[in-house]
């Protein structure tokens, strides 16, 4: 897959295969995450890395899918949900540059695992305090966002802003994801 293949399959997925991602895949994701920059090469950040079935199935209801659709479409049901989840967090005294070193660990996770056709979501709005009794997270260590991955059961496709200028994503009649992208020209100047 070249890189412009992988940014546009590399979208938020949010319904899954019950099948496993290999182990070996899964380590190479974590030591790729090892080695990205970090602000002052800082390397504030922690993981944990969930593929025991059982947790990962208790981690389930801490999530809150989709907030653009009805529960009933958003959320996986039983049967279409993640199966590992790598928990990105900081050192409770981290340096004012650490969110942006999430967002880029999260971003080569997502790629990473899109590169073997496994997809992911990046997942903020998420019980961090039953997350970190469920997995008994270190007490420095903050949780910032979760990833889910899983190999996807439903399509995403990158659609233009409609007329009305809505970004809001949709699903269509097969139940498929459309994600309206803003155009380069709206917002990137240049001279
Ligand atoms: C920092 C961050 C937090 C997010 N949190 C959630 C979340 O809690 N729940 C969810 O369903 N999606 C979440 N998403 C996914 C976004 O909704 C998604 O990226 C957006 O709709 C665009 O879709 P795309 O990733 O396919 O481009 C999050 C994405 C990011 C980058």
């Amino acid at each position: 897959m070249d890189f412009k293949e992988l940014s546009v399959k590399c979208r938020t997925y949010r319904h899954f295969q019950q099948k496993p991602i290999a182990p070996e895949i899964l380590e190479e994701l974590m030591e790729n995450v090892r080695i990205v920059s970090s602000a002052m090469n800082g390397q504030v950040l922690r993981y944990v890395l969930v593929k025991d079935p059982h947790l990962v199935k208790a981690l389930q209801p801490a999530i809150h899918w989709a907030a653009a659709l009805p529960k009933e479409l958003g959320t996986p049901k039983e049967g279409e949900q993640p199966v590992s989840f790598i928990l990105v967090c900081k050192e409770a005294h981290a340096n004012p540059w650490s969110d942006i070193d999430v967002g880029i660990a999260v971003r080569n996770i997502a790629l990473n695992a899109c590169s073997y056709g496994i997809g992911s979501a990046i997942l903020g709005a998420v019980e961090w305090n039953k997350v970190t009794s469920l997995l008994d997270v270190p007490e420095d260590w903050k949780p910032r966002l979760l990833v889910a991955l899983g190999y996807p059961s439903c399509e995403s496709h990158i659609v233009e802003v409609p007329a009305n200028g809505s970004i809001k994503y949709y699903l269509d009649e097969n139940k498929n994801y459309c994600v309206p992208k803003r155009a380069l020209k709206d917002i990137c100047i240049v001279k």
